[in-house]
């Protein structure tokens, strides 16, 4: 069946919980083959805004109420690790906008920080609504849910991406380091790890008929906000490929291979069962991640084991 693309870019926040997460991502596959300028998916951006005020979370605070202990403290999981790395990508991304090399990459960058930042508050909301919380500030609720030591997602968030902002920060010509940026940023955290997570968590809450849910609908907008942001990061390493293989494609294969045992374990639950209950195995999980990965780089032009 072709999914009905129209359907999906124009999608309101309500028609966000007759989409499927794999419908919504077939976006990225469609770029690929007939891949948007940098202005397209800013115009992608003007069309797809959504608020996160206008989501109600009514019934999701009933099913809360309703949780098995384990089930909340396997949403409590993954939604520790997307709140944070959400607002950990916000925080990181201005150097970007700094360090772009055209203007028409400076546009998208600068729309993306608005997504990101949003993408921020709607789990605060959720936080403040759904879960609970006695947290008056958004910097105090962001301490209170920081993620347990999780060795991959601590380097990932806490060292790598800042320590590539402060490069570019420091140098915003340095054109190596937006690439590698770029490949850590949209191609690892984003397209690898995040969509990962919310596949699955979007394709479970389908199969058990929550997909009428503030949370489901507004996850599947943040979804459609990062399908625009990874067929950035695929374009601008594809075009960097293509203008200097030689010097691209080594610096954007190590990044990838330093952080592939990254991947891995921030992906990985602190107890197997968290992925096990909905019906999932941690092998199926981590060989999507994988194999989205690869579909990437094939559009990038590279692979791994060169
Ligand atoms: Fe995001
Ligand atoms: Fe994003």
């Amino acid at each position: 069946m072709t999914v009905d693309l129209d359907r999906i870019a124009r999608a309101g926040l309500k028609e966000m919980g007759d989409l499927r997460i794999d419908d919504v991502l077939s976006f990225i596959d469609s770029g690929i083959e007939n891949m948007p300028s940098y202005m397209d998916l800013y115009r992608r951006w003007e069309a797809q805004q959504w608020a996160v005020g206008d989501l109600d979370f009514t019934l999701d605070r009933q099913d809360w109420e309703e949780a098995t202990d384990l089930e909340r403290k396997a949403t409590l999981w993954s939604h520790r690790l997307f709140f944070n790395g959400e607002e950990r990508v916000t925080a990181t991304l201005a150097p970007f906008v700094w360090a772009a090399p055209t203007p028409e990459i400076e546009i998208f960058l600068s729309t993306q920080m608005v997504d990101e930042a949003r993408h921020t508050v709607f789990f605060q909301r959720w936080w403040h609504e759904v879960a609970g919380t006695d947290a008056n500030s958004l910097g105090q609720l962001l301490l209170e849910i920081r993620p347990e030591a999780n060795e991959g997602y601590n380097e990932l968030f806490y060292e790598r991406l800042p320590s590539t902002a402060q490069r570019l920060a420091s140098n915003p010509k340095d054109f190596d380091a937006f690439v590698e940026g770029v490949t850590l940023y949209h191609i690892v955290i984003e397209a690898t790890i995040a969509l990962t997570g919310q596949r699955f968590e979007l394709e479970s809450m389908r199969e058990q008929g929550l997909n009428d849910r503030g949370f489901y609908r507004g996850f599947t907008a943040v979804a459609r906000d990062e399908s625009r942001h990874v067929n950035f990061g695929i374009k601008l390493l594809q075009e960097a490929v293509r203008e200097d293989a030689q010097r691209f494609a080594p610096l954007i294969q190590k990044t990838l291979i330093e952080c592939l045992p990254l991947i891995s374990g921030t992906l990985d639950p602190p107890d197997p069962s968290y992925v096990t209950e909905f019906g999932y195995t941690e092998s199926e999980i981590v060989q999507y991640a994988m194999e989205s990965l690869s579909k990437r780089l094939r559009a990038i032009g590279i692979n791994l084991a060169a």
